[in-house]
């Protein structure tokens, strides 16, 4: 273990790793995915049951992953041999890394097409496409990019090429400097956004549609919605926290650290919905229409805006950046063990994983028209991806590791560590941890499945 702590090195600075780990939380999943969940899922309720999620399961498990990184400082595969072969856990464990990692290769395969669909839209705002655009224009652009397998493709590409180069440095290079300076240009350009969405649009129905509370909206679909995507926006169950602890400095609290991350992630989700909903009521747009909510939706704010060329590009861009920093880290887990396990060139390791992940993006992108086919439980390849991911793959990676940490790793070992600055905090975060989040995602995991 301690070769690898060489290898790597560790962020520079304790900030670094907020930062780095933010990059990864916040991406299309906030920005895309929440608004039409929350539009799916009857608003309030949803909102009100995410936030539980994400203060009792999403953060507790949080923790657990980002402390397991940052106790033996190496990539979870070796990490979980290791601690096998010195027996401290069973042989068992060794599958838990791969259904992370491979949790993570899968999204990777249509989080890549919808990021295509970013750059589209960057292509688009650029060259004044969507200047003063109509709802009827903006719903027609959605669906001829929808239909056009031959553009998505090309998008498609160019940022899974974005990706592999990005991956092929080190992680600790430029990544985290790049967050630094997006996130918060993200978050001001996001209020700006909010700001002319509730001047111009419906404020008081979008207000009144995000924090109303129905108990007709609660459902244990909707629980099971909220705790997955609750686990997808904050990218834990597949091991990107865990090699991302691995790099984080030992003076750095890890309560305080994911307490940020988590809080930065739910401000930049909730301002998504005060950008998309106003404008969407006010122009009758469908809320539970799914994948285009965003994509309909933004280009109409930005077609009506003064400068709406350069603030519509720029936002597109930010947008393409968030979820390259988020895609990196889906890679991440088997690059590192790839490099370091076999010495493989991390640019090789990059493109062979990347080259994969594009390959089957491909189908996925034709899931969208020529091969909108059900391939299982009536879902098309991309809903397919999309639920085993976030509501059976995430879940279950999350629950295996957190069950790792909190049953089987010796409690000493974590002690150790400066999970919290206080001891009673500590007792705090591991009772949280075995007694609420762990049960309460096995129950909402198994209860979301057989549908209760
Ligand atoms: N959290 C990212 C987002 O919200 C997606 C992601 C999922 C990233 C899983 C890494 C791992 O867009």
């Amino acid at each position: 273990m301690p070769e690898s702590r060489c290898l790597q090195g560790i962020w520079s600075s304790p900030w670094i790793f907020i930062f780095a780990a933010s990059g990864s939380a916040v991406g299309l999943g906030n920005i895309w995915k929440f608004p039409y969940l929350i539009g799916e899922n009857g608003g309030g309720a949803f909102l009100v049951i995410y936030c539980a999620c994400l203060l009792l399961v999403g953060l507790p498990i949080l923790m657990a992953e980002v402390a397991l990184g940052r106790t033996v400082r190496s990539n979870p595969i070796d990490t979980i041999n290791d601690l096998s072969e010195r027996r401290v856990i069973s042989s068992f464990w060794v599958v838990v890394p791969w259904i992370a990692g491979l949790a993570g290769f899968l999204i990777l395969t249509f989080y890549s097409v919808i990021a295509g669909w970013s750059i589209a839209y960057f292509e688009r705002a650029v060259s004044g496409k969507l200047v003063g655009i109509t709802q009827v224009q903006a719903t027609g652009m959605f669906n001829h990019l929808l239909a056009s397998p031959g553009e998505m493709l090309l998008w498609h590409s160019i940022f899974m090429a974005l990706v592999v180069l990005t991956v092929g440095q080190s992680v600790t290079r430029g990544l985290a400097a790049l967050v630094r300076i997006l996130l918060p240009v993200l978050i001001v350009v996001m209020v700006l956004l909010a700001g002319y969405s509730l001047k111009t649009g419906d404020a008081a129905d979008a207000i009144h549609f995000l924090f109303r509370w129905s108990w007709q909206d609660v459902s244990f679909d909707v629980v099971l919605a909220a705790v997955g995507h609750a686990l997808f926006s904050l990218s834990i169950g597949m091991g990107a926290m865990f090699a991302y602890g691995a790099y984080m400095s030992k003076r750095m609290s890890i309560a305080r650290a994911c307490s940020a991350v988590v809080t930065v992630d739910l401000v930049v989700s909730l301002l998504a919905c005060l950008v998309i909903f106003p404008l969407a009521f006010a122009f009758h747009i469908n809320l539970d229409s799914g994948p285009s909510l965003a994509f309909v939706s933004l280009p109409i704010i930005f077609g009506n805006l003064p400068a709406g060329q350069l603030v519509g590009g720029f936002f597109f861009l930010l947008l393409v950046i968030a979820a390259l920093t988020s895609s990196i880290s889906m890679l991440e887990l088997f690059v590192a063990w790839l490099h370091e396990k076999f010495y493989i060139a991390r640019f090789k390791a990059a493109l062979l994983l990347g080259g994969a992940a594009w390959f089957i993006g491909i189908a996925v992108l034709l899931s969208f028209n020529h091969w909108d086919v059900k391939v299982l439980f009536d879902l098309n390849l991309f809903e397919l991806l999309d639920k085993l991911t976030s509501l059976i793959m995430l879940p279950v990676g999350a629950i295996l590791l957190s069950v790792l940490v909190a049953w089987f790793i010796p409690k000493t070992m974590l002690q150790n560590e400066m999970i919290t600055r206080q001891t009673s905090h500590f007792r705090l975060w591991y009772n949280t941890l075995k007694y609420i989040s762990i049960p309460a995602l096995v129950v909402i995991t198994l209860a979301g499945w057989i549908g209760v």
